[in-house]
């Protein structure tokens, strides 16, 4: 029972105030732990001719940043809001920006409007005086005929409309992608005051920018990372708060710790903690360790199937040193991890479950099946060429496998880091400049006898 027994209703109702887990957060007060992001994105977007990609893992909060931002910004309306899909078009994605710029749930005075977007070039309107317009009756088909629309758009829907293009990656064709680029380009050319903010994975900006290399200084790239320490207590503290309920210092950190940063993680848990407690007879003023285990319980079991699924099939009806070679793989802060640290968490979990640990072959046997499509390719290559380095397919995967072992009372080790350096790691990628070991972190990895690492990196400095 919670707040001397709050009736279903009104729990319901306090609850979707302060966590959000089925959807994006569009609003500053329950946008955590981005306020830099979000300043930087607005002093970016202040310039005429600007726009935005937000990139990052599946689940980190791309969304939710990218919606925040336009929903703060915009004045006079509400932002435009489109998803993209595998088979979206430029044309499509165009004509449903259009569609949903223009305020279709008022009766619409056609003649206004049809004149107006016959100026753009956009087609003629069917409909009689006083009629809405549908989708059948736009159709921009070309870059230019973009322009004059989201041109139309800044007398239409508002001064500086602001416009998500969600999930960018989604879209299959390259050559459809591209003509983003020429956009984005030619809205600069024209001082067009629109401002679109693309979500997708760092992979579609590629293809983006490779349209026109020239709009790449008009697109202000944020690298989302996991969400830090602070916002995650920040979503814990201010979702307990609400129900007037203290979280004990272990259990907040233990929520913090396995979400791995994924803040819906942080949502998931805390619902099903706070559902647990109204559910019960008793009155609660704290949640303890015990309430947090049924509350990660069903957490668990509400997690997305394409992630759980992973997760069987690398587990189910296996022997159980699989789950403890997942398990050490999910060890440590250090997303990308070498064969034998891992292996060292290994038998550190095996010591702390008082089984056995595999012998070395058999270890590296199954260690290896895990790569294998059977196993749900659960654990991948990380560095390409470097072959003694690995992640887990998907880093969303991570916290809901610490989730499991947390599950079988396993303590991991969520804070530090077995390489020293592991960022710089983690940076190699296509959109991060290659950051080598400062001296310092050289010294702590040469103490910590990481000399194979060290090795490593100077070869690919040589390169
Ligand atoms: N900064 C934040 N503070 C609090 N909650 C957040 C924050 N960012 C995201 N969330 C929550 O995390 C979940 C995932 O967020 P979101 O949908 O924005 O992620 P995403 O990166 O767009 O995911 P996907 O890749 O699946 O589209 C949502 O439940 C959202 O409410
Ligand atoms: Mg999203």
């Amino acid at each position: 029972m919670l707040c001397g027994g709050l009736s279903l209703r009104d729990f319901m109702h306090k609850l979707h105030k302060v966590l959000r887990p089925t959807g994006p957060v569009v609003s500053m007060e329950l946008l955590f732990g981005r306020e830099k992001h979000v300043t930087d994105l607005e002093l970016a977007l202040y310039a005429t001719g600007r726009h935005a990609f937000i990139y990052g893992d599946r689940g980190v909060g791309k969304t939710s940043l990218a919606q925040t931002v336009a929903f703060k910004l915009q004045e006079e309306n509400d932002p435009i809001l489109v998803g993209c899909e595998k088979e979206s078009t430029f044309s499509s994605v165009m004509n449903d920006i259009i569609l949903r710029g223009i305020p279709q749930d008022k009766k619409i005075d056609t003649q206004g409007w049809s004149v107006g977007l016959n100026v753009a070039g956009i087609g003629g309107i069917s409909a009689g005086k006083n009629q809405k317009i549908n989708n059948t009756e736009i159709n921009i088909e070309s870059v230019s005929a973009a322009v004059r629309a989201l041109q139309f758009l800044t007398t239409a829907h508002s001064k500086v409309p602001y416009i998500v293009i969600d999930e960018f990656d989604q879209i299959e064709s390259d050559l459809e992608r591209q003509k983003f680029g020429s956009l984005i380009k030619q809205l600069g050319d024209q001082a067009c005051e629109v401002k679109l903010i693309f979500t997708g994975i760092g992979d579609s900006l590629v293809t983006l920018i490779g349209g026109h290399k020239s709009s790449e200084r008009q697109i202000h790239q944020v690298h989302l990372d996991s969400l830090p320490l602070n916002g995650r207590f920040q979503i814990i503290d201010n979702a307990f708060n609400e129900f007037g309920l203290i979280v004990e210092e272990s259990v907040r950190y233990k929520i913090a710790g396995l979400s791995d940063g994924f803040p819906n993680y942080i949502h998931l848990i805390c619902e099903k903690i706070l559902l647990t407690c109204q559910s019960s007879t008793k009155e609660f003023n704290s949640i303890d360790y015990s309430l947090f285990i049924k509350g990660l319980n069903d957490a668990i079991d509400s997690v997305s199937e394409t992630l759980r699924q992973s997760y069987t099939d690398a587990t189910e009806g296996r022997d159980e040193s699989y789950k403890h070679i997942i398990w050490a793989m999910s060890d440590m802060a250090d997303l990308t991890r070498h064969k034998t640290h891992i292996s060292e968490s290994y038998v550190k979990i095996c010591k702390s479950l008082d089984v056995v640990p595999l012998d070395k072959s058999t270890f590296e046997r199954k260690f290896s099946a895990l790569k294998k499509p059977a196993f749900g390719c659960i654990i991948i290559p990380a560095l390409g060429n470097r072959p003694a380095w690995f992640r887990f397919r998907e880093n969303m995967l991570r916290g809901y496998i610490r989730m499991r072992a947390e599950q079988h009372g396993l303590e991991l080790d969520f804070q530090n880091y077995r390489v020293a350096g592991e960022h710089s790691a983690r940076a190699i990628g296509k959109y991060a400049a290659y950051k080598p070991l400062t001296n310092i972190e050289g010294r702590v990895a040469k103490l910590r006898g990481d000399d194979d690492w060290l090795d490593d990196l100077k070869k690919e400095l040589r390169k």
